[in-house]
């Protein structure tokens, strides 16, 4: 495939031989696609109404556990947005359960995980035997995929292994890692054996995702912005790698994200994922360059941006595709996710701003 352009944002015709498989998919592999593809991170959640009429019977976790539910969630945000692709709803937080670590989400703080990974006893007391009991999540994906079947992309996903390892270790969201970075730099066997148990169960889970009926899995490393260029490298990348690698061996593209990663982004690029997701803090056709036009990238409208006036939101999610610039291979998206209390008319303008792009023609 030549550089040159993705027709679509071009206003060209492509044969419709050229058209199989869903637009968001196609532009995962960098093939020509009618029209820039958009989704966004945390689409479906409490900026939407019907998702907090569903939360107020239930909590976030039981969602997740009753397929019937989590499929309802996903299906009614994709379809109120109009987006190209739907993300199961689930949370990064529902390995550490079948792994024998128990938490709980409380109510503006985030995750709390109870009795926090600390020792290599705690490493060594950790499951891998249990990942069966993550199926919910499968028989979720199911409902989604016989929903909407070739019409839309479905997005199965799971959390990488540091970021996993530090919800794991910290106990919760955290400032500076502390006792992640102590395992980390003091304990080679025990982080690794860490590391190795959550490759072990995020490969499993991502196969019952894709046997279910995910057509992609995005890989979420949100906290590895914390790490720098060294200490990604000799502490993170291998496991990373590993699982990217088993699940591309599994049929379908990796999509793997970060959120501050200006300064780690060829390095993320190294671990053969797809796509690499790209956050605001730098311009997209700069993290594209960091990243290599070999792959795909997803980005990156700074989500605060849906609570400008409509002009600068426009101009701002015109800039990113003008940075794209036609190229094969970009997912329209925010460079993290929707903050509770968006509006949700700004996140539909956004997909209508997309959908009816053009880039200028050829000068001359
Ligand atoms: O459409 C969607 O994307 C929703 C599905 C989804 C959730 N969590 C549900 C959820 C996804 C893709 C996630 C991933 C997730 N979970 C990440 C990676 C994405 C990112 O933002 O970097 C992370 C870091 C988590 C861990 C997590 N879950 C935190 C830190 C919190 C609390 C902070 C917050 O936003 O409130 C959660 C809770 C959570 N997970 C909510 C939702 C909709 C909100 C709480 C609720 O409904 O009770």
């Amino acid at each position: 495939m030549t550089l040159a352009n993705n027709g679509g944002a071009l206003g060209e015709t492509i044969p419709d031989s050229n058209l199989d498989g869903s637009r968001f998919v196609r532009a995962c592999l960098r093939k020509p696609v009618d029209r820039t593809p958009v989704w966004f991170l945390r689409q479906a959640g409490r900026y939407m109404q019907e998702y907090r009429e569903v939360r107020k019977h239930h909590t976030l976790v039981e969602i997740c556990k009753q397929p019937e539910l989590a499929a309802e969630v996903t299906i009614t945000a994709a379809e109120k947005l109009g987006v190209d692709a739907a993300i199961i709803f689930a949370d990064l937080l529902l390995p550490l359960e079948p792994m024998g670590l128990d938490f709980e989400f409380q109510a503006g703080e985030g995750p709390v995980v109870h009795r926090p990974v600390r020792t290599a006893e705690d490493v060594h007391a950790l499951r891998t035997d249990r990942a069966g009991d993550l199926a919910y999540v499968a028989r979720a994906i199911e409902k989604v995929a016989a929903h909407f079947r070739e019409r839309l992309g479905i997005i199965g996903f799971c959390g990488a292994p540091y970021t996993l390892a530090s919800y794991m270790i910290e106990g919760g969201s955290s400032r500076n890692y502390i006792y992640t970075k102590r395992m980390m730099y003091a304990d080679a066997t025990a982080w690794r054996g860490l590391l190795d148990k959550l490759v072990a169960v995020l490969t499993a889970y991502c196969r019952q995702q894709v046997e279910a009926g995910a057509d992609v899995i995005q890989i979420f490393d949100s906290w590895v912005g914390s790490l720098g260029l060294s200490d990604y490298c000799a502490y993170a990348f291998e496991a990373t790698q590993q699982l990217v690698r088993a699940v591309q061996a599994m049929g379908v593209p990796v999509i793997y994200f970060g959120v501050e990663t200006a300064g780690l982004l060829g390095q993320m690029a190294q671990t053969g994922a797809d796509v690499i997701g790209l956050d605001w803090r730098q311009p997209l056709d700069e993290g594209w360059r960091a990243v290599g036009h070999a792959r795909a990238v997803q980005g990156n409208l700074d989500p605060i941006t849906l609570f400008a006036p409509m002009e600068v939101l426009e101009e701002r999610v015109k800039e990113i595709l003008r940075a794209a610039n036609g190229r094969p291979g970009h997912i329209f998206n925010l460079g993290h996710g929707i903050v509770p209390g968006t509006p949700v008319e700004s996140v539909q303008a956004v997909v209508r701003m997309v959908k009816e792009f053009r880039l200028e023609g050829p000068r001359g």
